[in-house]
Formats: structure tokens, C-alpha cells, sequence
């Protein structure tokens, strides 16, 4: 039994490197970029998500759905009622059963899902996929640079080295982020391809940072919520320890102190 298990887990090692490295050839690269909603006391950069918010919009709801997101979600992105109920009927359609036809969103409807050209549902991909493995695929990155679902995105974006090869008639384009290197995605941004209200920079590697933040947003919407839960429960639980301490010290002072004069 035991040398079974251990032929099985030799094999097992021997196999593993072979397998994380046969397909891709170079080594992934993902940026570790600073976003404003890291660490315990990070919070949403509002104006980046509503940029990411356009970016989406004009460039990549073409291909890809977030069919997991409510529209009238985007109220905590700083948008009016208003302003949402028009957001939603100017960009999408949805298909109302009841009518049996296609109708301008309202904002109880979703984003709309989209599966024409076989490109995945973006709602929670800043989750599904981690930045940071290492070393040696332990993930001990993730405890210090976090899980870098944002990051691999923003990576992948702007990973693109411009060269691109043919493949049982599948375009691929080479991407240094992208696990095996190359992807049938299509560079999606170019400089200055979405112009902002606010005049930010709209370069490939800033528009990917922005997609990226407000791709974590629709992955995980109430992470402030659970910044702020946590915060309070650290802080309940280290006023607590203390009470306990001192309540403890008190309760034993008298014997303590008869023990030591017996
Ligand atoms: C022309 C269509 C098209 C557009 C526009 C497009 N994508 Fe994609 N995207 C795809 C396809 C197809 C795939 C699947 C690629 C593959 O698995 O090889 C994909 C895959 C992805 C993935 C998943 C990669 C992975 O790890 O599996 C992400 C993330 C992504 N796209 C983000 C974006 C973002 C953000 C935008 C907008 C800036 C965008 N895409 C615009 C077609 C598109």
C-alpha cells in the first residue's frame, strides 16, 4: 500500500512540472498594479470604476456578458436613478418573455449575457482567476499581495506583444499574462480609444487597470461592507480580550497574592 502510494506520488512530482510549463513555454507575467481597494483599509476609487464602467461599455460588452449583475446595482457605482434607468435603455436590450420580443433594459433587468463569439461571462472573473500563485504554485504570494484577480486582468489586457500565429483556423495572439501564452482574444484596447469626462489618462495600460477595478467590483460588490465588518469585529474582539484579562486579573488577585506569602 505504502509503496504504491509512494510510486504514485513520485510520478505525481515528476509529472507536475512538465504539465504547468508544457503549454505555455514562458513564464506568466502578471503586474502587481497598486489598486486603491488593497489592504484592510483600501476603498473603491469611484471615479475608476465608472471609467471601467465605460470602457466595458464601449469595448468589451461587444463580446463578453455579466449576466450576474444587476443594472440597478450601478447606483452604488455614484449614479442617479435617473441616470441609470437611461444608462440602461440607451446600451442594451433584453428579451422580455411577455412580450416575446426584445426591449430597452430597465434597471431591474441584468447586463445582458453574451455568447456569440464564445468569450466568458466577465461578472466574476476577477474572482475565478488569481494573479499570484508562487512559489512553486503554494500560493503563500496570495497572502501578501492578495489573490490578484484584478491584477491578472489588467495584466492580460495590456500583455499583448503584438505577435500573433494561426492555428487550426484560430487566430492566436500572444500574451504574456495569459497561462500558455497565447489567446484567441484579440487586443481589445488601443491608446486613446475611450475618451473620459473627467480627462483621466486613457492609455492601454491605465484603460486596463480601470476595466480591471470595476471587473472586481461586479465580482465582489460588497467588499467595503466586508472591510468594515471585519474592521469592527477585530476591534470588538481586542476590546473584549482586554475586559477578560484585567476581569481575570481581579478575580485571582487574592489568592494569588495569599500563595505567595505561604
Ligand atoms: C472581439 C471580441 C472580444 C472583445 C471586444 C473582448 N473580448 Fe475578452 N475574450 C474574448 C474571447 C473570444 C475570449 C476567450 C479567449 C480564450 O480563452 O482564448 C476572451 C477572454 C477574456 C478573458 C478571460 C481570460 C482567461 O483567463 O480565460 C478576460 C478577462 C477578458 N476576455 C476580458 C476582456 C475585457 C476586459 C475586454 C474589454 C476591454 C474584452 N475582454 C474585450 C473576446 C473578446
Amino acid at each position: 500500500m505504502f509503496k504504491k502510494l509512494a510510486i504514485g506520488a513520485a510520478f505525481a512530482l515528476a509529472l507536475a512540472p512538465a504539465s504547468t510549463f508544457a503549454a505555455g513555454g514562458g513564464e506568466q507575467h502578471i503586474e502587481d498594479f497598486d489598486f486603491s481597494f488593497e489592504g484592510p483599509f483600501g476603498t473603491w476609487d469611484q471615479n475608476q470604476l465608472q471609467r471601467g464602467l465605460q470602457i466595458y461599455t464601449e469595448v468589451c460588452a461587444a463580446c463578453h456578458g455579466l449576466r450576474y449583475i444587476p443594472l440597478r446595482t450601478l447606483e452604488d457605482l455614484g449614479y442617479s436613478e435617473e441616470q441609470v434607468i437611461t444608462y440602461a435603455a440607451d446600451n442594451f436590450e433584453v428579451f422580455d418573455p411577455e412580450l416575446d420580443d426584445f426591449r430597452p433594459a430597465i434597471p431591474t433587468d441584468h447586463f445582458p449575457a453574451n455568447n456569440g463569439v464564445g468569450a466568458p461571462d466577465l461578472s466574476l472573473m476577477a474572482k475565478a482567476r488569481a494573479g499570484f500563485h508562487g512559489p512553486y504554485g503554494l500560493g503563500i504570494n496570495q497572502l501578501v499581495k492578495g489573490m490578484g484577480g484584478a491584477e491578472y486582468i489588467a495584466s492580460l489586457l495590456d500583455g499583448y506583444t503584438g505577435h500573433e500565429k494561426e492555428e487550426a483556423g484560430t487566430i492566436l495572439y500572444e500574451n504574456t499574462a495569459f497561462p500558455g501564452g497565447w489567446i484567441s482574444m484579440a487586443p481589445p484596447l488601443s491608446d486613446e480609444q475611450v475618451d473620459f469626462a473627467d480627462g483621466h489618462s486613457n492609455s492601454v495600460e491605465h484603460m486596463s487597470e480601470d476595466v480591471a477595478a470595476f471587473l472586481m467590483w461586479t465580482a465582489e460588490p460588497k467588499m467595503m461592507d466586508r472591510k468594515n465588518a471585519g474592521f469592527v469585529g477585530v476591534l470588538f474582539l481586542t476590546v473584549l480580550s482586554v475586559l477578560l484579562y484585567l476581569v481575570n486579573k481581579r478575580l485571582w488577585a487574592p489568592h494569588k497574592g495569599k500563595a505567595r506569602k505561604d
